[in-house]
């Protein structure tokens, strides 16, 4: 199993939607996949995948619901995790909620035989963030091609890179894909300067598209109702990438660590 923390430094560069359409694709492949928001307080991943929890994670902070009761079923292979997007959730401590979370999760016999537990995260570094990292077996930092953005996915590098000995790139919202490759060329030149031992890995660029807002508008995921449009086609070889580079020693992904690793990890 590979537990999978989606971030970025700066806000709004598509983590959220990649998380939703690469946890999608990997389902259709025939993989079993959870999707986590752990956007606390900004939750939004049920407005891209076009379904209406009636509870979230709030409720079972709250103690009105369990952990399975939440979870959704958006087909046979993914199993999704809504997190809250009021404030309210914001009373809770970041302890509570990982301890909700490992709890709800370590209880649900649905998780048991996942392949990827895959976690978007709010944007920033904050401590909840930084749990997720911590956890993760592997992190996709997403930015875009601006300085900020790319100042900002190299400072999250430079923290993954004290966790983890391989670090996803995503490039989202590139002018084409030549310019993807020059961001992430961009970052990995820094990297290679500062941090020798970290293998800063290309997963690809997306190009920015008025599809993917008009599939987020009309509750619709790109890769399932706009298959051959140009941000599909980049986002389904983003997963085929990630999938080939976590088996690549010839490893089934059921063969990689179990649930239970994962938990270690979170209480580090
Ligand atoms: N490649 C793209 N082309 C055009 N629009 C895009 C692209 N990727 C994402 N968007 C749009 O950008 C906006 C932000 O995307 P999203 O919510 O996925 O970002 P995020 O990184 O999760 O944001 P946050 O930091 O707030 O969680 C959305 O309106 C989304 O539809
Ligand atoms: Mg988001």
């Amino acid at each position: 199993m590979r537990f999978i923390t989606i971030t970025s430094g700066k806000g709004g560069v598509g983590k959220s939607t990649l998380a939703a359409n690469i946890s999608y694709l990997l389902s259709i492949y025939g993989y079993k996949v959870a999707l986590f928001d752990a956007d606390i307080g900004l939750a939004n991943q049920d407005i891209i995948l076009g379904v209406r929890p009636q509870k979230t994670l709030l409720h079972v902070l709250q103690g009105e619901a369990t952990f399975d009761d939440i979870v959704m079923e958006i087909n046979n292979n993914f199993l999704f995790i809504p997190g809250e997007n009021s404030e309210k959730i914001l009373s809770f401590k970041h302890a509570e909620i990982k301890e909700s979370f490992y709890k709800g999760m370590e209880g649900v016999e649905r998780f048991k035989d996942l392949d990827y537990l895959i976690i978007d995260t709010g944007a920033g570094i904050d401590q909840n963030v930084r749990t997720f990292i911590e956890a993760a077996t592997d992190t996709i930092i997403v930015t875009m091609p601006n300085p900020m953005a790319i100042m900002d996915a190299y400072t999250l590098a430079k923290y993954s890179a004290k966790l983890q000995e391989d670090i996803y790139i995503v490039v989202n919202q590139a002018k084409s894909e030549k310019d993807g490759k020059e961001v992430f060329e961009r970052i990995e030149r820094v990297a290679k300067k500062h941090l020798p031992d970290v293998n800063i890995e290309f997963l690809g660029a997306v190009e920015q598209s008025s599809i993917i807002d008009d599939a987020t508008r009309q509750r619709k995921l790109v890769v399932k109702d706009f298959q051959n449009s140009v941000p599909a086609i980049q986002i389904s070889n983003i997963v085929k990438k990630l999938t080939n580079n976590l088996t690549k020693d010839g490893e089934h992904i059921k063969d990689t660590p179990h649930i239970s690793v994962y938990f270690r990890r979170l209480f580090g």
